[in-house]
């Protein structure tokens, strides 16, 4: 093996890897969100059906092993799209789901948070995505649009908590929750990842996310590159020209090193946007960067979602 050679094979690829607490489940950090893969407005078939096929092979091929998805997105068509492309699955790919909306025929986003309804959610993506049991469903609080709001979840969590006593659910996460909520949850069963509106612009969570750290719960920032509105601002776009690199690469970098429980779920529906983003794992970047980038707040964004 050339010096060149042993330097690669030891560098962590895709961010390095993360381990659920309390599980065997290990994935690199740098991951794939699926919502993406369904039509415009998250509804119906994807406009290029072979295009969302070979974003996921090309996803899987390089290396990620954590795909987030729900049978809401859709609703039904991106696990059917996961099962097409994947299945049968490789050994270790995790693949996380999240219950708690439906999606009415005016394509709205509805609250579903009943035991049934959790229930019947539950064995729509086992059919969809062709499995016997789900590595991690998250349960998906409806709070305000894109955030929390306070409340008790216990009902949600502790139907979830029987699934998982059946068998149908290895391990359970959350969404869209505070830290309260958390703590409600942790009474009843083990949380191991936490999904929240969080990135660079919209750094509500930065406190929660400390925390979470020290318990080595996940933190995996939902609209990691904004969203429905990408992230723009002067600053992302100087640090990314003087790097040679993209603004969403450097945005999904600042992720990585903003905390080591942060795992990555970027949504692209384009193989190119696809290693653009792949590659930001290999970005490093300097405390001054850093430093210039946590300057950046919602308030200095040209548009922020
Ligand atoms: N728990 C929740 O409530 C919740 C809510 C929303 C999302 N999620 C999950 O989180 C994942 C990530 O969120 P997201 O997909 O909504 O938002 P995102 O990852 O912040 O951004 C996705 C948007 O950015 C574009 N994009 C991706 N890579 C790009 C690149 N390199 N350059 C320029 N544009 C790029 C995508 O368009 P192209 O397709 O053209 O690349 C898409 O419009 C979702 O896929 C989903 O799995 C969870």
């Amino acid at each position: 093996m050339t010096r060149h050679e042993a330097d690669n094979a030891s560098r962590p690829i895709l961010g390095g890897r993360f381990t659920f607490p309390g599980t065997q489940l290990a994935v690199q950090r740098m991951g794939y969100g699926a919502m993406q893969l369904a039509g415009p407005g998250v509804w119906g078939p994807p406009r290029d059906p072979d295009a969302a096929v070979a974003v996921l092979r090309e996803a899987v091929a390089a290396g990620v092993n954590h795909i987030d998805t729900s049978d809401f997105y859709g609703p039904h068509v991106t696990n059917q799209i996961i099962r097409q492309a994947l299945h049968p699955y490789p050994e270790g790919l995790v693949i996380v789901t999240k219950v708690g909306a439906r999606r009415p025929p005016d394509r709205s986003w509805k609250h579903a948070a009943s035991p049934e309804e959790l229930t019947a959610a539950v064995h729509d993506n086992l059919r969809n995505l062709g499995l016997d049991a789900i590595d991690i469903v998250n349960y998906r609080a409806m709070g305000a649009v894109h955030g929390p709001k306070e409340g008790s979840i216990a009902e949600q969590v502790t139907a979830l908590a029987e699934l998982q006593r059946a068998g149908l659910i290895r391990h359970i996460g959350l969404s869209n929750v505070t830290p309260t909520q958390l703590t409600e949850a942790q009474t009843i069963a083990e949380i191991v990842c936490v999904q929240n509106n969080y990135n660079l612009a919209h750094r509500d969570d930065d406190a929660f996310i400390d925390d979470l750290a020290r318990s080595g719960i996940a933190y995996v920032p939902f609209f990691p590159l904004g969203g429905f509105t990408p992230l723009q601002s002067s600053t992302l776009s100087s640090v990314a020209d003087r790097l040679g690199v993209t603004s969403m690469q450097v945005a999904l970098a600042w992720l990585l090193h903003r905390a080591p429980n942060i795992l990555l779920i970027p949504g692209t529906s384009s193989l190119a946007h696809l290693r653009e983003n792949l590659a930001a794992a290999e970005l490093g970047l300097s405390l001054q960067v850093l430093e210039e980038l946590n300057g950046i707040s919602a308030s200095t964004m040209t548009a922020t979602h």
